[in-house]
């Protein structure tokens, strides 16, 4: 089959964890028979630098005339103190509003050789964690109306709003509840519905999404009681579906007692339109360039695009396995090391999981 990848490395790591994930996409390429036509486009502060913006309007078009997008990470400190607009962020914002991408897939899981790197105690991790974080991506305060007021009787003030439709509501959770068919079928909606009339809309409407899926069962929790949770007990989960900020959030929460944030990836999903892949960890500049960074979370992002956008399930299996294999054989990046590991780069560590996608099909 052929499919058109748009490759976005943008900033610090980015770079070199992309090229590992590019290199193992080759290698099923050659494998299965498959033409992956990959494109560059500029995206973050490479793109600031290069040509004055985060997001330019030909990297849009590049995505959008691609079948999917594999996305490095952005940012760094050299561009900080840009106003809110005309950081790299802000390219990547414009990128999931562009292309429609309201739906955010985080999963988190330990992986058994990694179980020792979980910062919380053994008996509460018990056989692991496997949690499925499913983020609005595309409106809440995100996306709301912000701005500054000058003058009142308190100096200046700035603001950002909250805002839902019932439609936002109502997509999102039918992915989550999609999604959680096809695990271990209970949902968790996080909102703070306490407090927010937006979460109450919120819960109105996953309640009555929920419906249509009688297999499913359903709970609510407030987001300060979810946080508390997923360390107190994370083995209760199983899909998490929640608003942009709090997703944001609790995704970080919930990828740290994994214990392994280099390690995961994410999937970006809209209705028809591309799909786009990216680690859930940053851009890590401290290490930039070093041959340091972990590329597994770059390399299981492009798994998951040729899971959820090609539907190529063997191949994305085959990436999953390679994975599997090489950590069990002992090979570790630096972070994720502990005594006695066989430490090796970025580099290394690509060539490892491509090396071990050949013998898994020889
Ligand atoms: C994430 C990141 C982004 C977000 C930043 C870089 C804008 O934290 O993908 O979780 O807040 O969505
Ligand atoms: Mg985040």
């Amino acid at each position: 089959m052929k499919f058109d990848i748009a490759v976005l490395p943008g900033d610090g790591i980015g770079p070199e964890i992309i090229n590992q994930a590019v290199n193992v996409l080759k290698k099923i390429a050659e494998i299965y028979g498959h033409e992956f036509n990959m494109r560059e486009g500029l995206m973050g502060g490479c793109s600031i630098d290069e040509c004055g913006e985060p997001l330019p309007g030909e990297t849009l078009k590049l995505c959008k005339s691609s079948d999917a997008v594999l996305l490095g990470a952005v940012g760094g400190p050299k561009w900080d103190s840009l106003p809110g607009d005309k950081r790299p962020e802000a390219g990547l914002l414009g990128l999931r509003a562009g292309l429609e991408l309201f739906a955010n897939l985080r999963p988190a899981v330990i992986y058994t050789a990694l179980k020792d790197a979980s910062p919380l105690r053994a008996d509460i991790v018990k056989d692991g964690i496997d949690i499925m974080v499913v983020r609005e991506l595309t409106g809440g305060i995100y996306f709301g109306k912000r701005g500054r007021v000058n003058g009142g009787p308190m100096g200046e003030s700035a603001f950002d709003t909250e805002v839902y439709s019932v439609a936002e509501v109502e997509r999102i959770a039918r992915v989550a509840f999609e999604i959680a068919m096809k695990r271990r079928k209970v949902v968790t909606s996080v909102d703070k519905a306490n407090v927010l009339e937006s979460s109450r809309l919120w819960r109105e409407v996953v309640i009555r999404v929920s419906g249509e899926y009688p297999e499913v069962s359903l709970n609510h929790m407030y987001v300060d009681n979810a946080a508390m949770q997923l360390i107190r007990n994370p083995e209760q989960f199983d899909v998490i579906v929640t608003t942009n900020i709090f997703g944001d959030i609790l995704s970080d929460e919930a990828s740290m007692i994994t214990g392994s944030i280099g390690m995961l990836p994410s999937a970006s999903l809209g209705k028809g339109k591309p799909g786009l892949y990216e680690p859930i960890h940053g851009s890590a500049p401290d290490i930039a360039g070093q041959n340091k960074a972990n590329p597994i979370a770059a390399i299981l992002s492009a798994a998951m695009m040729l899971r959820y956008s090609f539907g190529l399930e063997t191949e994305a299996a085959s990436i999953e396995s390679a994975v599997v294999n090489v950590l069990n054989k002992g090979y570790r990046t630096a972070d994720i090391a502990s005594k006695g590991a066989k430490v090796v780069g970025t580099y290394e560590m690509g060539q490892l999981v491509a090396d071990e996608v050949e013998s898994l099909n020889s």
